[in-house]
């Protein structure tokens, strides 16, 4: 696990971007997108990048991490809405390219097991974005799921039902269920990029990285895969143990090794 401390959230958005430019440029990339506040300065740079320095996104595919129960598509809130407004319609993705799981599905199961063949059949996830919930959850993936999760379906906590309502007009418009790629299925994505800002996310981003590994910490199950970059502001670096130790050992990276 790499973790690199950045003076700020506009910093941690330029070096994601870069990340990710990376696997677009190299060839057609399977992006796994992730969707709440967090995010969303990376896509604004790589929707400047695209406009500006040619960025092609028409041969990449895209995974949305999670979609709420019983909102349609077309619903503001869905992720899929979310992620079209927010990024991907201001690129290039081809028709077709932007998957999400279905959250009107008559069968959640069904729906996820088939979401977990897509994803395959893309030949798996290059590069995965994910924010941290206060609580510690990535996608949807509240404390105590399992390590080993597979896409399906949760219930939401009411920490996390707090956190979302600032999207809604009321807190009691959040839904309760959500679908939700697994621990297992988001670890095998080939890189996995996790983003934090503010203050609030330091309690999450400790538990995460210097914590055990533990359910109670979802995020604490990327310390088991080989490649993580943690990208976070000072904010939420305020309560890592060993900041200096990672300060130090960023700033003699060689520039050749990339992230
Ligand atoms: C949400 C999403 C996660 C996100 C997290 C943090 O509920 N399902 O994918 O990373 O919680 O949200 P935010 O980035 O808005 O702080």
């Amino acid at each position: 696990m790499e973790i690199v401390i950045l003076p700020s959230p506009a910093e941690v958005a330029r070096k994601a971007a870069d990340a990710i430019e990376q696997y677009v440029r190299r060839g057609p990339a399977v992006l796994g997108l992730a969707t709440g506040s967090t995010p969303l300065g990376t896509y604004q740079e790589l929707i400047e990048r695209h406009r500006n320095s040619g960025l092609g996104f028409g041969q990449a595919q895209a995974f949305l991490l999670d979609e709420y129960v019983g909102l349609p598509a077309a619903h503001p809130q869905s992720y899929h809405s979310v992620i079209r407004d927010e990024f991907t319609d201001s690129v290039d993705f081809a028709a077709g390219a932007v998957h999400g799981l279905d959250g009107m599905a008559q069968d959640p199961q069904a729906e996820a097991a088939q979401y977990e063949e897509r994803i395959a059949a893309a030949g798996g996830v290059d590069i995965q974005i994910l924010g941290i919930g206060t609580d510690g959850h990535v996608g949807f993936n509240e404390p105590m799921s399992s390590l080993a999760s597979r896409t399906r379906i949760k219930t939401l906590t009411r920490q996390t039902r707090k956190d979302n309502a600032r999207f809604f007009d009321r807190e009691q418009d959040v839904p309760d269920h959500v679908l939700t790629q697994g621990l297992g299925t988001i670890g095998q994505a080939r890189h996995l990029l996790l983003l934090a800002m503010g203050a609030a996310k330091a309690d999450a981003i400790a538990a995460a990285v210097e914590g055990p590994l533990a359910a109670i910490c979802p995020a604490s199950v990327l310390q088991l895969h080989p490649h993580v970059t943690v990208l976070v502001d000072e904010a939420a670096a305020s309560k890592l143990t060993h900041q200096d130790y990672y300060r130090d050992t960023f700033s003699r990276k060689p520039a050749w090794q990339g992230l």
